[in-house]
């Protein structure tokens, strides 16, 4: 009896341990799988843009960029990881550096900027510092190429992802991505101007702002947007993610 009772814990202990192995091996089956897919999206994305990944719709970025006193070039981290770019580099289609003598070997890094966070920033951000978003609504305000819907979709278990996006040209492309990977069920594309979605920012459990206003929109839009946010995020508990810091974005303006 005693060596049975024994017999068939320990057959339970290795049942289980198995069944943790087989877990863990899903688990890593399945985060594998979700970057792939995220990879696979960013390479179809790549297909429709060019290596900058402005779209010429987009007057005031563009205006922006050649305003620009630093040498500076236009690299979106989700479509392009250090991989691809040093490929790139050793194929002499882009460059890190500038010649500051023509002709001379002296050269400087280029400034980078990224209109998107890159795959590892948003595996970090879902599975790292949010919590479990499990029947929560996640907002991107000026979700771009959608890389904070994706990112959701695979990396977290939010059940609705919204991404609020001003040009009509980028939701069209997350369009195309949510139909071609079949992500409708959680993720919600709109295409409009963030101060037409009150009750929409009113329901968020989570509102992404990934350096939304400052290239795309003048001082004074930047400010009314700022003012329209700070008024409609109210639900208990919500989280508010911002790239730069909260108190670096208002630095520059009087408000609240
Ligand atoms: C830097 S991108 C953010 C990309 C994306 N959220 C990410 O993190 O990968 C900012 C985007 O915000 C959009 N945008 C700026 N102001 C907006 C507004 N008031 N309403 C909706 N979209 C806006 C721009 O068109 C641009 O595509």
């Amino acid at each position: 009896m005693v060596i049975e009772t024994g017999n068939s814990l320990t057959s339970q202990m290795i049942y289980l341990s198995i069944m943790c192995q087989k877990q863990d091996d899903f688990d890593e089956f399945k985060s594998h799988n979700d970057d792939v897919l995220l990879r696979s999206i960013a390479e179809d994305l790549r297909h429709f843009l060019p290596t900058n990944a402005m779209l010429a719709s987009e007057h005031f970025a563009i205006q922006k960029l050649h305003q620009q006193t630093k040498p500076t070039v236009h690299i979106d981290a989700f479509l392009y990881d250090d991989d691809i770019i040093d490929t790139l580099c050793e194929e002499g289609k882009m460059s890190r550096n500038y010649c500051l003598t023509c002709g001379s070997h002296q050269t400087a890094p280029l400034e980078f900027i990224s209109h998107s966070f890159s795959l590892m920033e948003l595996k970090f951000l879902y599975r790292h510092v949010l919590p479990d978003l499990t029947g929560k609504m996640v907002v991107d305000i000026g979700s771009r190429l959608g890389a904070v819907l994706f990112g959701g979709y695979f990396y977290s278990s939010a059940s609705q992802i919204y991404g609020v996006e001003m040009n009509a040209d980028f939701c069209h492309l997350q369009e195309v991505i949510v139909a071609k990977y079949q992500l409708s069920e959680r993720i919600k594309v709109l295409n409009a101007d963030i101060r037409t979605q009150a009750s929409l920012l009113q329901k968020a459990d989570v509102v992404v702002m990934n350096n939304v206003f400052e290239y795309f929109l003048d001082k004074e839009e930047q400010a009314r947007s700022w003012e329209f946010i700070n008024q409609n995020i109210k639900k208990k508990g919500s989280l508010l993610v911002t790239v730069p810091s909260l108190g670096e974005s208002l630095s520059d303006f009087q408000l609240f």
